[in-house]
């Protein structure tokens, strides 16, 4: 079970919190969206509020199976308000390797907000979660999740032709990672 810090997981603009509930429609709506669906959403099928329901469920044993963390990105001043979700997913705690993941509803976007959640969720990886290796990956069209990948001074290591079954084909994905020494204060974006 991957269970958050009791201090949280905040710097001065975002915090990370547990999905509830009552975020579903914030969730919703803010995925639904073109630049998500585009880059996030793997299938062919429209995504629906099933899938997000569905997705609920399969987070919560993904985490009591210490597999992933799926987490709300909120305003560190308002925790209602959701931005976005993050995650840390494909642990392996004996390998020490993780990868990290994040998207932002429209109006979250262009402020940072992404960069700050990553590092945060890397810190805590590499402080609590023994995690030696975070990667990142996107699709090399992503250019502002390529960004974020900079911002946060993860290393590109080289694309991987043909990885990834994506709406009903096969897509390239960058490879960055982040090792435990590279990581940058909290504070600076
Ligand atoms: C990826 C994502 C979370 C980034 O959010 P963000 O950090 O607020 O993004 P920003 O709007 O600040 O853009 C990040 C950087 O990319 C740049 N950028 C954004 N769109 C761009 C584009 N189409 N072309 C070139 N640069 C672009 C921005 O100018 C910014 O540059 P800066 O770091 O020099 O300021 C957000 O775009 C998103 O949710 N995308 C859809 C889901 C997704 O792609 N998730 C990642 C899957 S790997």
């Amino acid at each position: 079970m991957i269970v958050p810090p009791p201090s949280g997981l905040v710097d001065d603009v975002v915090a990370l919190r547990l999905w509830l509930p009552s975020d579903f429609a914030q969730r919703f709506a803010g995925f639904r969206d073109p630049q998500c669906l585009e880059f996030s959403w793997p299938l062919v099928e429209e995504f629906t509020e099933d899938h997000l329901r569905r997705r609920f469920v399969q987070e919560e044993a993904e985490r009591v199976r210490g597999e992933a963390i799926n987490l709300a990105i909120v305003d560190a001043a308002d925790s209602q308000r959701v931005w976005g979700g993050a995650s840390i997913y494909d642990v392996e705690s004996n390998e020490g390797r993780a990868a990290v993941g994040y998207w932002l509803s429209a109006p979250a976007r262009g402020r940072g907000i992404a960069s700050r959640a990553v590092r945060l969720l890397a810190r805590w990886a590499f402080t609590d979660l023994t995690i030696m290796r975070l990667a990142l990956t996107c699709a090399p069209d992503n250019l502002a999740s390529r960004r974020v990948a900079e911002r946060c001074d993860f290393v590109e290591e080289g694309l991987m032709r043909s990885h990834t079954p994506f709406q009903g084909r096969r897509r390239d994905t960058l490879l960055f990672s982040l090792l435990p020494n590279e990581l940058r204060p909290v504070t600076s974006s």
